[in-house]
């Protein structure tokens, strides 16, 4: 019997991979959402918008297996606003402490119930890399993410989808600091940072402006032409690397979906530098109150 845990399977391409997921023979699934899931899926209260709420999370969860230990974590969830104007109940800019800092210490709290060889899947984006997107992140400073200074601009689209192209770059920092752990190597992890690409009909759009919501409007209804991603692909694919029906090639953790094929790029240049890697484990630590 398989044991997965999720965030991020309500909607979206997150709630065809729970299916999937669900419906694979010999797999229990749970489900961490505000709301419940889909029919036969465990869920537990979980909102990573409040970390209390992550620690309450990590503690059912272990309560629940008992001896038990977890075959697969996906953290899909994601959230994208206009602006910079949100926080968290932890004071944290939204989009970084749902996207990123709630889902990092998830993953501490949930690390040594990982089995032998299990799949860790994170959610990232194409988005993160400035190469392919001109509002991609060219650096990454934790403190000014969690806590946007007030001389920022905080208002209008760029600044709301800087900030979310900057939390991917945050997940794929999660993935490149576990893959490089001590317990990843010992227990042979599969980490996996997932970019499921651009895909049209979820609900990641909600808080867009008329004008861009009209654009991917448009894009929906191409999709089937233009060999875009459709959200049962992007979905399927993500429930294929949570089952490890899909495994990462040596010495790669990044999986890129590009018209309907998964590859395996580098990401980043900033996403493949050690030294952020490592300040961003420290930074997020404290910011969490982590502490091993
Ligand atoms: N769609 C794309 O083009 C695209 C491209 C690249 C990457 N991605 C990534 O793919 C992932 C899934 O996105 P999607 O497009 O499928 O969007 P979606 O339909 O909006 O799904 C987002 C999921 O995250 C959950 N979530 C958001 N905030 C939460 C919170 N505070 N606590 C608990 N759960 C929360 C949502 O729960 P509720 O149901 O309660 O809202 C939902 O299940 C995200 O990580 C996104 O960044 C998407």
């Amino acid at each position: 019997m398989k044991t997965i845990i999720m965030t991020g399977g309500t909607s979206g391409l997150g709630e065809i991979a729970a299916r999937a997921i669900a419906e694979a023979p010999n797999t229990r699934l749970i489900i961490g959402a505000r709301r419940t899931a889909a029919e036969r899926v465990e869920t537990i209260p979980l909102d990573l918008a409040r970390l209390a709420s992550v620690r309450e999370f990590a503690t059912a969860v272990i309560e629940k297996l008992g001896d038990t230990e977890i075959d697969g974590l996906v953290f899909n969830a994601g959230t994208q606003f206009p602006t910079i104007d949100h926080r968290t109940e932890d004071g944290f800019e939204t989009t970084f402490g749902v996207n990123v800092l709630a889902h990092y210490l998830l993953l501490r709290l949930l690390l040594a119930k990982l089995a032998r060889e299990a799949a860790v899947i994170i959610t990232t984006s194409d988005r993160h890399d400035p190469k392919l997107n001109p509002m991609g992140p060219k650096e990454f400073d934790t403190d000014e993410l969690a806590h946007p200074l007030k001389q920022r601009k905080a208002t209008g689209f760029s600044a709301g989808f800087r900030a979310y192209s900057a939390s991917k770059l945050g997940d794929l920092l999660i993935a490149r600091g576990l893959a490089a752990s001590g317990e990843a190597k010992m227990k042979k992890l599969n980490v996996v940072a997932y970019n499921p690409g651009f895909t049209a009909g979820t609900s990641l759009f909600r808080a867009w402006p008329w004008w861009a919501k009209m654009g991917v409007g448009v894009a929906s209804l191409v999709r089937p032409f233009a060999r875009m991603n459709t959200v049962a692909i992007s979905g399927k694919t993500l429930a294929e690397l949570a089952l490890d029906r899909i495994t990462p090639p040596p010495g790669r953790i990044y999986a890129s979906l590009n018209s309907r094929k998964l590859e395996w790029p580098e990401p980043s240049e900033l996403a493949q530098r050690d030294e952020v890697v490592q300040r961003f484990w420290r930074e997020g630590a404290r910011m969490v109150g982590f502490v091993d």
